[in-house]
């Protein structure tokens, strides 16, 4: 099963991602969390992407697909995987064709209200990556991991500057992938803003 995780910054993809491959055993590759990993190691693409991410712009459409092609090109992924947050521009689903056959996208529907409450109370473990939110998903402790007890962080990107900007780009850049995958006929839709077990439920229907 080769599926794409489609919708808003906030949307609730990373979250849902953790869960899909838990139940359905298949891997999750989220370009922004690659991206993440190259700023922290400060590696040449990390220094490439840091500004950019931080301003919540869109890293180059020919960076993104090289990176997520040699991402694909791996072993784990011979079972199936998720794609979080790739393609992002019509020009990326465009060559994203050229090297690999998704079997469906899953459209997360979730309105701007919920998103900004979302992102602005999002934390994040520094060494797994777990997802929190302050009053959502609080963990245990306040600015620590419940799985592995690392340092909670805010993202760069989480900022409300950034933040509207990356609902703007979402609409002009992201949106009309919508489009082009209802006219491929792959798209399910799902309401996420509902609670994480509720998205759950849509997309254990949607997937059988
Ligand atoms: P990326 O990391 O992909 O960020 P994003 O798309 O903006 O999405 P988020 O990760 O912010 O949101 P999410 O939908 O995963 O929500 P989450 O589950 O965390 O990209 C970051 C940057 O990298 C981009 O801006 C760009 O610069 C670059 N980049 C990445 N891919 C690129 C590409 N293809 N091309 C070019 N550039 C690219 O949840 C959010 C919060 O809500 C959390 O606090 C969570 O606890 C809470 N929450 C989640 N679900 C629920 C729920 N059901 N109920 C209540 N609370 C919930
Ligand atoms: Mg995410």
């Amino acid at each position: 099963m080769k599926l794409i995780l489609l919708g808003p910054p906030g949307a609730g993809k990373g979250t849902i991602a953790a869960l899909i491959s838990e139940k359905y055993n298949i891997t999750g590759i989220s370009t922004g969390d690659l991206f993440r990993q190259a700023v922290k190691n400060s590696t040449p693409l990390g220094l490439k992407v840091k500004e950019i991410m931080k301003k919540g712009e869109l890293v180059p459409d020919e960076v993104t697909c090289d990176l997520v092609k040699e991402r694909l090109s791996k072993n784990d992924i011979k079972k199936g995987y998720m794609l979080d947050g790739f393609p992002r521009t019509i020009p990326q689903a465009e060559t994203l064709k050229e090297f690999a056959e998704i079997d469906m996208v899953i459209n997360f529907i979730c309105n701007n209200d919920v998103v900004v409450s979302r992102l602005s109370g999002r934390r994040v473990c520094r060494d797994c990556g777990k997802i929190y939110h302050i009053t959502n998903m609080p963990p245990k402790t306040e600015g620590v991991c419940d799985a592995c007890s690392g340092e909670l962080y805010i993202r760069d990107d989480d900022k409300i500057e950034s933040i509207k900007n990356r609902l703007e780009v979402y609409k002009e850049q992201t949106e009309p992938l919508i489009n082009f995958y209802k006219n491929m006929n792959l798209l399910k839709d799902i309401d996420s803003s509902k609670t994480p077990k509720e998205a759950m439920e849509q997309i254990s229907e949607i997937l059988g």
